[in-house]
């Protein structure tokens, strides 16, 4: 890696302890208003001191960030479909490297969607995004999206997260899953997971545990973050897992510790 691919990396995966906790707020580029997530600016404001990176299109961007902020962007650069569309996996790269570049994105995420009708042209969007981030320095993030009919599974996750790697990606975002750390072992680039969609806070905080326990470096967390009644407090929760080794139990603590004092403030 070059000077700046690494300088940019360390903004992405810190490099004290090689994990990361990236706040995904890209979920309109195919969903639309979703919930929580209706008026961008209002959820994104209190959250962004407590991430170590923001994940988000360049329309979110320009419009509901300010530009003074410290936080490093991950731009996701490839959509053209949405959840009423043909096929959601018939997406295309729609922001170049230059106008990433302007915006000062330190990293660039793109879907795959293996196994789908348009599997090939999303594993082509990705070699190009690659070519394209190592001229100018920039790591990838290989999202592996999954379709409805795919199964979630360890096999399934493995040959997505290992072909992402193959092509080039620095980092891949998937699912946890029952035999996650097979998935970690055969793929070489640092894997962070997805959220998914909200679950209770417990659940997800005990998700987020077994992901970090079985070798992800990471999460990459929207809907189980910014759509619990106490964001704040989740945040710092899910935080205390990726970078301070808490475990479950301490974890689920401090969002109680957390939320009941945002209660008691409001009296
Ligand atoms: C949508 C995405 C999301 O960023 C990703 O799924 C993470 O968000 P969540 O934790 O809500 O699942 O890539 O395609």
């Amino acid at each position: 890696m070059d000077w700046g691919m690494k300088n940019r990396f360390s903004k992405i995966i810190r490099p004290e302890d090689g994990r990361c906790v990236m706040l995904a707020i890209d979920h309109g580029y195919f969903l639309g208003p979703t919930e929580k997530l209706e008026n961008p600016k209002e959820t994104i404001k209190p959250l962004l001191p407590h991430a170590d990176s923001i994940m988000l299109t360049r329309g979110i961007l320009r419009t509901s960030v300010s530009p003074e902020i410290n936080v490093p962007i991950v731009l996701r650069v490839s959509g053209g479909s949405s959840i009423i569309g043909e096929d959601l996996s018939k997406e295309a790269i729609v922001t170049s490297i230059e106008e990433a570049i302007k915006l000062n994105a330190s990293c660039l995420a793109l879907s795959i969607f293996i196994g789908s009708k348009y599997e090939s042209q999303t594993l082509g969007n990705l070699s190009k995004l690659v070519d394209d981030g190592e001229r100018y320095g920039i790591p990838i993030l290989a999202v592996t999206a999954v379709g409805k009919e795919m199964a979630r599974d360890a096999r399934y996750l493995g040959l997505a997260c290992r072909i992402a790697s193959e092509l080039g990606a620095h980092v891949v975002k998937t699912y946890y899953c029952k035999d996650f750390t097979k998935v970690v072992e055969s793929c070489p680039i640092p894997i962070i997971i997805a959220g998914g969609k909200k679950i209770s806070e417990r659940e997800a905080l005990q998700l987020t545990f077994d992901a970090i326990n079985d070798g992800a470096s990471g999460v990459d967390m929207g809907r189980n973050i910014w759509q619990s009644d106490y964001p704040i407090a989740m945040i710092k929760a899910v935080k205390s897992i990726v970078h301070e080794n808490y475990n479950f139990a301490e974890a689920y603590d401090l969002f109680l510790t957390e939320s009941k004092a945002k209660i008691q403030n409001a009296f």
